[in-house]
């Protein structure tokens, strides 16, 4: 990588980052941005609250380069103000809040950031399967409300659980994130199946479709991103496909699943519990049905919630920012098509 300060028409690049990530500067107890203001003209966003659609289109006005998150929904309009925009790099490995073909048709090259959240978010799946299958919650909110008396003290039908040793995991996309999610699940003991639409092989992962997948789990885990072709998969029709009694984890994407129609499986009886980390709409609004179901275990998109991570993610979006501006190709590129414009 050359050094910078890097120059656009004579002067030095403008970049916009949405986020001034002064939290993460407080962990770190330094500025995750600093290489990025020592190569930049850089100026970021500095409200605790998210910019909104006009705050972005102003924001962007005059800027070669944007570092965004995933909350910051890049559409075509936005990009229209940003006629001077050469990079979107975003802080996440999902890239469903820009549109590609919009970038790609502007000459707007992409970035994400896969790979260095693999583990983390796996670790979550494998979290939130132990969490919803040993009803944690459930169990920990009884010690806290003092329902756990002498009388309860232990009981031989006392949140009565599932084992994952001898079960079976269904992974529905097989990609990085699956394949960790298959290593963690052999090691309890698991028998794994999985399904992906490129049709690849992953070792001890028994490759099967998606409707055998769907039948013979115990618990099924997406690991797909949101596309036109995975939006919607896990419909009504789907969750009924699914073995009696099992249980869906998501930290993929919440669109991929029809939210209502989980709600109906599990109130039902037909599935026995969720493990949910992402939803059609973030945030959760209060007063959804899925917030009235205890076998559903519902965490904030924190799949990649940790400290080493989320520094990672900034250091690999600001490289593939960097990169980018310099000419070079970036690691990581969402949009590949856009060099051969
Ligand atoms: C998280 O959901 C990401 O896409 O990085």
């Amino acid at each position: 990588m050359t050094q910078g300060p890097y120059r656009v028409d004579g002067r030095t690049a403008r970049v916009w980052a949405s986020d001034a990530m002064a939290g993460l500067a407080r962990r770190l107890g330094r500025d995750p941005l600093q290489r990025l203001r020592s190569i930049t003209d850089c100026s970021v966003w500095d409200s605790t609250r998210r910019p909104d659609r006009e705050a972005l289109r102003a924001a962007l006005v005059g800027q070669d380069a944007l570092l965004c998150v995933l909350t910051d929904q890049i559409d075509a309009a936005v990009m229209e103000t940003a006629r001077g925009l050469r990079v979107i790099s975003s802080i996440s490995v999902g890239v469903d809040h820009i549109d590609l073909d919009a970038a790609t048709q502007r000459g707007i090259i992409v970035t994400n950031t896969p790979g260095v959240l693999v583990e983390t978010t796996a670790e979550l799946a494998i979290a939130l399967l132990l969490t919803v299958t040993r009803r944690v919650v459930e169990a920990d909110a009884d010690v806290r409300r003092g329902h756990w008396t002498p009388e309860a003290r232990w009981q031989i039908d006392g949140y009565l659980g599932k084992d994952l040793a001898g079960s079976t995991l269904g992974l529905v996309g097989l990609g990085a994130i699956g394949q960790a999610v298959a290593a963690r699940a052999q090691a309890f003991g698991l028998r794994v199946l999985g399904w992906s639409r490129s049709g690849r092989k992953v070792p001890g992962v028994e490759r099967v479709s998606l409707d055998r997948v769907l039948a013979e789990a115990d618990f099924v885990s997406l690991h797909l991103a949101s596309t036109d072709e995975t939006r919607g998969l896990m419909d009504a029709s789907a969750l009924q496909s699914m073995k009696p009694g099992a249980i869906l984890i998501n930290t993929a994407r919440g669109d991929l699943v029809d939210e209502l129609a989980l709600v109906d499986a599990l109130s039902a009886g037909h599935l026995s519990g969720a493990g949910l980390d992402v939803f059609a709409q973030e945030p959760l609004s209060q007063g959804h049905p899925l917030l009235t179901l205890p076998s559903v275990v519902l965490t904030p998109h924190i799949g990649s919630a940790t400290e080493g991570t989320r520094i990672r993610m900034v250091d690999l979006a600001v490289a593939n920012l960097e990169a980018a501006l310099s000419g070079q190709n970036p690691l990581h590129c969402a949009n590949p098509d856009v060099f051969s414009r």
